[in-house]
């Protein structure tokens, strides 16, 4: 089990897919500082290297800083045969080239193809961002200054460059960016919505109760519902934690994920990311009962009738809101009958803000893709309808972004 410390920074980048080009200039070594700080805050990142920029750092350094052998051309057949140029370019929500020298800056006006970095700025779909970073009369020059408002025009952005001493000795505008400027542009770039720097926790998916070393007790919860909700929920700006139980279900795109087994792995993963969050969605079904024992060699079937004594396992939103009582928190009830009744009693026993109900039981719900929901709250109750839980994630999520903003 893996969670995120209080001490390290909020995972504003968790499972963002940045292509970081590094070119030729002494600004380089401040890639490696921005690497570190965009892996930090959760971001996946492949280096990309021009031949100018390996001439200053060496790509070891970024390999160790990113986890990923850094590409340097198009021509490495191994790299190109794990993934593509064109599938890699896909395959990054955004291209960051820091530093980005006039040469570079040039080439990508002419929309040159003739390395890897550049061949990756044109197959790009997503945004590129530039930090430009030069001696001060090259950044003065006409020709650059041509350049930048070409590639404005297209849409490429730019960050920078800063004012001030430079490597050269000459004082003036072309110091790249600092990294952790860089860094909190890629933030605000990603975290657009009404939960912008707010910290959401999702539980999801079913808990697996060991009986011995082979056997467990668990239930039908696919985890669909609660994966896209925290899905929905980073779609919102949220920076999310997805604390799931065994589930088969992706990852949803910016979601920082903690696999758990147990009920008493999910309550201690929930107790850690629970003090530094805003909102928390308890939509794990947590098994209820897990055997008192766990024997520590496969039982053996020679007893004709087994009888397996439980225990009631930990409630996890009780155990949340006991220690934050501000916290704005959201249930789940899947109910066979009297919907509104036993959700509102749950509402009221967790000391929910939100309560998100469904019937179960005779093909609903279950591993099912389409649900129908409603919502209860201490005044009030809407009725989300019946959809994919895709699109009623969405719903929900809205709902739980409105209702959050005004009671903070
Ligand atoms: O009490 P009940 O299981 O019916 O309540 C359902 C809600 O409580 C869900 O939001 C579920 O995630 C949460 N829960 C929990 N810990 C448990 C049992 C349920 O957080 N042990």
């Amino acid at each position: 089990m893996s969670a995120s410390s209080t001490n390290s920074p909020p995972l504003r980048l968790a499972g963002r897919r940045i292509v970081l080009g590094v070119t030729g200039g002494i600004a380089a070594y401040k890639a490696a500082e921005l690497a570190r700080r965009l892996k930090e805050m959760g971001a996946e990142i492949q280096v990309v290297m021009t031949e100018g920029a390996q001439q200053f750092v060496a790509p070891r350094t970024f390999q160790a800083l990113s986890g990923r052998s850094v590409r340097t051309t198009l021509w490495d057949e191994a790299a190109e045969a794990a993934m593509g140029h064109i599938e890699l370019a896909r395959w990054a929500d955004a291209v960051v080239v820091a530093p980005a020298s006039a040469d570079f800056l040039a080439r990508l006006v002419q929309g040159r193809a003739d390395d890897l970095l550049t061949t990756l700025c044109l197959a790009s779909a997503g945004p590129v961002f530039v930090a430009p970073a030069m001696n001060q009369k090259m950044w003065a020059h006409k020709a650059t200054r041509e350049n930048l408002a070409v590639l404005k025009k297209r849409g490429v952005r730019q960050l920078g460059p800063g004012s001030g001493d430079q490597a050269c000795g000459e004082v003036g505008p072309g110091r790249m960016f600092e990294p952790l400027a860089i860094r909190d542009a890629l933030v605000a770039h990603f975290s657009h919505g009404p939960l912008s720097n707010v910290n959401v926790v999702v539980t999801a998916g079913p808990t697996r109760e060991p009986l011995d070393p082979v056997r467990v007790f668990t239930n039908r919860s696919s985890g669909k519902m609660g994966f896209a909700v925290a899905g929905a929920l980073a779609g919102l700006g949220g920076t999310v934690t997805l604390i799931a139980g065994p589930t088969t279900q992706a990852t949803p795109r910016g979601v920082h994920r903690v696999d758990v087994e147990t009920a008493a792995d999910m309550l201690k993963a929930s107790r850690v990311a629970a003090r530094t969050a805003d909102i928390f969605v308890g939509a794990a079904a947590v098994a209820d009962y897990r055997p008192k024992k766990t024997a520590s060699a496969k039982i053996k079937k020679k007893a004709p009738v087994l009888s397996v004594l439980m225990e009631r396992t930990p409630d996890i939103l009780l155990a949340v809101r006991q220690r934050h009582p501000k916290l704005f928190l959201v249930g789940f009830a899947a109910e066979t009958e009297k919907l509104e009744y036993h959700a509102r009693q749950k509402l009221a026993s967790k000391k929910l803000d939100l309560i998100a109900a469904n019937l179960v039981g005779h093909g609903r719900a279950f591993d099912r893709d389409e649900n129908t929901l409603r919502v209860y709250w201490t005044r009030g109750g809407r009725a989300l309808g019946t959809a994919s839980k895709t699109d009623l994630a969405r719903r929900l999520a809205t709902l739980i972004a409105g209702r959050y903003r005004k009671k903070s």
